[in-house]
């Protein structure tokens, strides 16, 4: 073969690959020039027949067309393997200036931020927070509270009885108010200084309140058959009804942000407490200006109720308050209907966001 059958054999190889498309074509073209019967594979072979001094130039020349055919065949692979890497990076193309999916954020619902107030301005008062069942005991929700069977003024709460019975053969409650837990906390806080108490010393002072759930069977704009109290009790040696006033005027104060406001104690009856006060607030701006606005119940802890704590009502007196977190709630952000606490709007929880 001459120089010039090499030079075209070169030519014909090149084109052959520039015209395979896929890798599966340029290796089928690959094996008419280097496989078994391959052009270059006949012309190696051939060389076996040649003299000493032809192997020289004609091999050297066949050599040269094989590197030369080689060469085309990597730089056609490769051409090949660029094509595919870039049609595959446009296939998948990210277009990183798109906007990402926004995860939307939850937020604490209202009433819960308001519990969180609460709690956090009693304990900058020097109050314990505790945290008690919400299916409660016939003595605990009642009894223990100065209420017992048959009171009428168990009637004042339409509550929700559960179809358990305890040892006394009464049944279980959903409570319909957190005042059980006044009983709960004072019964662990006298154990805990039971020594104290023992050696007719003096005890610290009982100071507490508890947030939660209660239960009662009423439904309307401003009742809900679930919603939330927050309970508070302070019993010493020496607290009056003068504490209560400090100590409620500051929360309101604190928890509104405003010092534009009064409160009044108006008399009234609860079996727990003698003497016994709502607690009404009155702010002197803003759109519920000049309202009387009933927030709480209180009153000085019946001895009845100091005695079921195991404590005697000649030596510890105090105050109690039961106080509705949901209507503190509506009232701080003008919100008319109770309803919309607990009907999972996400339009209408969003706004407190
Ligand atoms: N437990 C009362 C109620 O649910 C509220 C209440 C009134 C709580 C007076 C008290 C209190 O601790 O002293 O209506």
């Amino acid at each position: 073969m001459s120089t010039a059958d090499l030079d075209a054999l070169i030519e014909q190889a090149q084109t052959q690959f520039a015209q395979s498309d896929t890798p599966a074509a340029l290796e089928d073209a690959k094996a008419r020039f280097f496989g078994k019967s391959g052009q270059i594979t006949e012309l190696m072979k051939g060389m076996a027949q040649l003299s000493v001094d032809e192997k020289k130039t004609r091999g050297a020349a066949i050599n040269q067309a094989k590197q030369a055919i080689e060469q085309a065949l990597q730089a056609r692979r490769q051409a090949l393997a660029d094509a595919e890497l870039a049609r595959q990076l446009q296939a998948e193309r990210l277009d990183v200036t798109l906007p990402g999916r926004l995860r939307q954020p939850g937020g604490l619902h209202p009433v819960s931020r308001t519990m969180e107030r609460i709690e956090a301005i009693f304990s900058s008062m020097g109050f314990d927070v505790a945290d008690g069942p919400e299916v409660e005991s016939d003595w605990h929700s009642f009894t223990s509270l100065n209420n017992p069977p048959n009171h009428p003024a168990r009637s004042m709460q339409d509550t929700f009885y559960v179809d358990i019975k305890d040892e006394q053969g009464q049944h279980y409650n959903l409570r319909p108010h957190t005042s059980p837990m006044q009983v709960r906390y004072a019964h662990q806080h006298v154990k805990k200084h039971a020594a104290l108490n023992a050696a007719g010393k003096t005890i610290p002072d009982v100071r507490v309140i508890a947030p939660g759930r209660t239960y009662r069977v009423d439904s309307d704009a401003t009742h809900s058959p679930m919603f939330h109290q927050c309970e508070g009790l302070w019993l010493g040696e020496n607290v009056s009804f003068k504490d209560l006033k400090y100590v409620f005027t500051n929360f309101c104060k604190t928890f509104f942000e405003r010092d534009d406001l009064v409160l009044r104690f108006r008399p009234s009856f609860f079996p727990f407490t003698e003497p016994s006060a709502e607690i009404d607030i009155q702010f002197a701006s803003g759109p519920l200006a000049g309202r009387w606005l009933e927030v709480a119940g209180s009153g000085q802890v019946h001895p009845n109720v100091v005695r079921n704590m195991g404590l005697d009502p000649e030596q510890y007196i105090g105050f109690a308050f039961g106080m509705g977190p949901d209507r503190l709630t509506m009232l701080r952000y003008g919100v008319n209907d109770l309803r919309l606490f607990f009907e999972g709007d996400v339009r209408f929880l969003s706004q407190f966001q």
